[in-house]
């Protein structure tokens, strides 16, 4: 198979995004378009500068913008509008289940209420739902910068509303805030019958990888690339079947590899992880679901067997019930 027909393969194949921050899903066009409606400053002209100012060399320089970025958001139909146009996209690449995460400290920091962030995601989830059958779980994340404590006040936030969210995350600046720090919050969590997932490994040492496993009681590791530094914390996430949620573009855009022909997405697989493909903040990052796909084939020898192992791995890592799981990989098998 030519890299062209691989390319055209993992297009076909239906797939589960797991690693997606909704608030990274919105576009120039349509920051300029909310900062105009809602009347906010923004310190860009044209969508062409706001494109421009797009290159990052860590993980905090893209934060600082991804913040600024948000500030657009402010009413329930920004949040349905900004949902609404990351599906309609995923469907496009012929997603079929989506794990979205939000940010809701990024929100309520700024006096939006976590209702009205919220409200408008479910709306567009459904909608999704009714109108072309993606189905999806909703992941709040806590924002690992700020005090535990904060994140106890987001978890009481989301009290009434635990019924329509599936998980908790940890995301935004890792070096100098290991899981350790959320242990007391994400046991609260988990009492409360919500499913645990952890960035761990992107800029951080294996060592917090360890910890999200230990302390935190992780279902899921979102990135984890640093795993491969430790030889038995590989075999450990092997043998546990643990779920990587690996983000090729965002590693190259954040410096995590400064060559796609470095990815080691190709050695997670031979190694026996169970790593899956995902877009992190595609409108920051340089694509959507197949764009990462035809990224990893161009750069990497992977193989077609590879390419529906991931495809594979995206539904058996989801949080889709075992009957649902089945479904979606007997289709996989029609491609
Ligand atoms: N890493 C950490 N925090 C984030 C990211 C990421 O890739 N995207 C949005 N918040
Ligand atoms: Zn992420």
């Amino acid at each position: 198979m030519t890299k062209q027909d691989l390319v055209a393969y993992a297009a076909a194949l239906p797939k589960a995004e797991l690693h997606l921050h909704i608030e990274g899903s919105l576009e120039p066009e349509m920051l300029f378009k909310l900062a105009q409606r809602n009347k906010v400053d923004i310190p860009f002209k044209s969508v062409e500068e706001i494109r421009a100012a797009y290159e990052f060399s860590n993980l905090q320089d893209f934060l600082d913008i991804y913040y600024q970025g948000m500030s657009v958001l402010l009413s329930e139909e920004d949040f349905f509008d900004l949902t609404m146009a990351y599906l309609n996209r995923a469907r496009a690449d012929n997603v079929r289940h989506v794990e979205i995460f939000f940010d809701p400290q990024g929100h309520t920091e700024r006096g939006v209420p976590f209702d009205t962030a919220i409200s408008g995601i479910l709306t567009a989830l459904s909608m999704a739902k009714a109108q072309f059958g993606m189905t999806a779980k909703l992941i709040m994340c806590f924002l690992r910068h700020l005090p535990e404590e904060d994140a106890f006040a987001t978890l009481k936030q989301a009290e009434n509303w635990l019924d329509r969210i599936d998980g908790v995350g940890l995301d935004s600046s890792e070096v100098g805030h290991p899981p350790s720090k959320f242990a007391r919050v994400f046991k609260a969590a988990s009492e409360r019958g919500l499913k645990l997932v952890a960035h761990a490994g992107e800029e951080g040492p294996p060592d917090y990888v360890h910890e999200a496993l230990d302390l935190l009681e992780i279902d899921r590791l979102d990135h984890g690339n640093r795993s491969l530094e430790d030889d038995a914390l590989v075999a450990r996430l092997a043998a546990e079947e643990m779920t990587l949620t690996v983000c090729p573009l965002s590693n190259l855009k954040l410096c995590v590899v400064d060559d796609m022909r470095e990815h080691p997405l190709k050695r997670m697989l031979d190694l026996n992880l169970r790593a899956t493909v995902n877009s992190d903040d595609p409108s920051y990052f340089g694509g959507y679901m197949n764009d990462n796909f035809k990224a990893v084939i161009e750069a990497l020898p992977l193989t077609r067997e590879d390419v529906k192992t991931l495809a594979r791995n995206s539904f058996l890592g989801s949080f889709l019930s075992e009957g649902e799981k089945r479904a979606q990989l007997a289709a996989i098998d029609l491609v």
